[in-house]
């Protein structure tokens, strides 16, 4: 285990913010962290990072117990969504501040943060102003200023939540190929359940200071171990009955056209591109959202038969 976080407390007052927290994780590994707003995760990557001391509990980092280290002697890495670059510095120098306190002389320190911008694909910003950057060139810096101290973990905390729907695509792929490339152990907290599931090996899904469930991104989605995750991850249809809950996903409910043979009627639409997203009414009251690809195009009024299995929650 390389990364693992024992039993970890924190509370600020009476808010227990963590409670019991545990998460063990691999080298190499790229994990997400996902959760509703308030349940704990920027307050998980400062413990990691040492911004908040715990309550009790212990990190271990690489067979070493950093949970009284300073940040700056844990070997951890962090880039916040806010970038936190020195708007006085050039490029090369926001970048190089990383090695500031590593002893290394400054030409080998300008090669090795240049080395740095190479893999963050700005290799030739480094005379720029931070004000002359576009906000994914900032984070591209801020990534690269990260890595230039070769953290055993890199942490980040939102990173692309302020740029716009094109870049943050583009540039989780920039996270995932560096990842790859500098054989990284990466933590990323994000909102974005679709960045989540396109980069993560493995999802960690919290809820009020604690693991509501974790694994790969399949199991996550296929095979939600409780109500609090059925809800949070992707979208479904969910019926409780008899002290049981069954569930489907809109994607897993088929439609046809059916004229006399129908037993539902579509009741509103919203055409999202790839995919077109339904109402649909069951003859019995029922109301399901159910996702079809758009080479299938029902309208508001069509009768239609739907079929579906229900899946049990287990
Ligand atoms: N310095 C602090 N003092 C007091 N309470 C705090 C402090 N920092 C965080 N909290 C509380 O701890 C809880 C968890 O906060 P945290 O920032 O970890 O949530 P989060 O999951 O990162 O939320 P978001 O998705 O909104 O960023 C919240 O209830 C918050 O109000
Ligand atoms: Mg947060």
């Amino acid at each position: 285990m390389f990364l693992k976080i024992d039993n970890i407390s924190k509370s600020y007052g009476s808010n227990k913010v963590l409670s019991d927290f545990n998460l063990e994780i691999d080298k190499n590994e790229l994990i997400c962290l996902l959760g509703p707003s308030g349940c704990g995760k920027t307050t998980v990557l400062n413990c990691i990072g040492g911004f908040i001391k715990v309550n009790s509990g212990k990190i271990i980092l690489d067979s070493q117990d950093i949970t009284n280290y300073y940040p700056e002697d844990r070997e951890v890495s962090t880039v916040f969504q806010s970038y936190g670059l020195f708007p006085h510095m050039t490029v090369l120098e926001n970048v190089r501040y990383g090695l500031k306190f590593k002893n290394i002389k400054k030409k080998e320190a300008n090669n090795i943060a240049q080395d740095m911008l190479n893999i963050v694909k700005l290799k030739n910003y480094g005379n720029k102003k931070i004000n002359e950057l576009s906000g994914g060139e900032k984070q591209r810096v801020a990534l690269a200023r990260s890595l230039v101290v070769k953290p055993k973990i890199l942490l980040l905390d939102e990173p692309l939540s302020n740029l716009d729907a094109l870049l943050r695509i583009e540039l989780r792929a920039e996270i995932k190929r560096i990842h790859k490339e500098l054989n990284l152990t990466t933590i990323l907290v994000t909102h974005d359940q679709e960045e989540a599931f396109s980069i993560a090996d493995r999802i960690v899904l919290m809820d009020k200071g604690k693991i509501s469930s974790m694994g790969t991104v399949k199991d996550i989605y296929y095979s939600p171990n409780n109500l609090f995750s059925l809800k949070f991850i992707g979208s479904s249809n969910i019926l409780e009955k008899d002290n049981s809950v069954y569930y489907i996903r809109p994607e897993k409910i088929q439609l046809a056209f059916s004229k006399d043979k129908s037993n539902a009627i579509i009741i509103d639409k919203s055409f999202l591109g790839a995919l077109v997203s339904y109402k649909v009414k069951e003859n019995n009251g029922n109301i399901l959202k159910v996702t079809t690809l758009n080479n299938q195009d029902f309208n508001v009024g069509d009768n239609v038969f739907v079929s579906y299995n229900l899946e049990i929650l287990r």
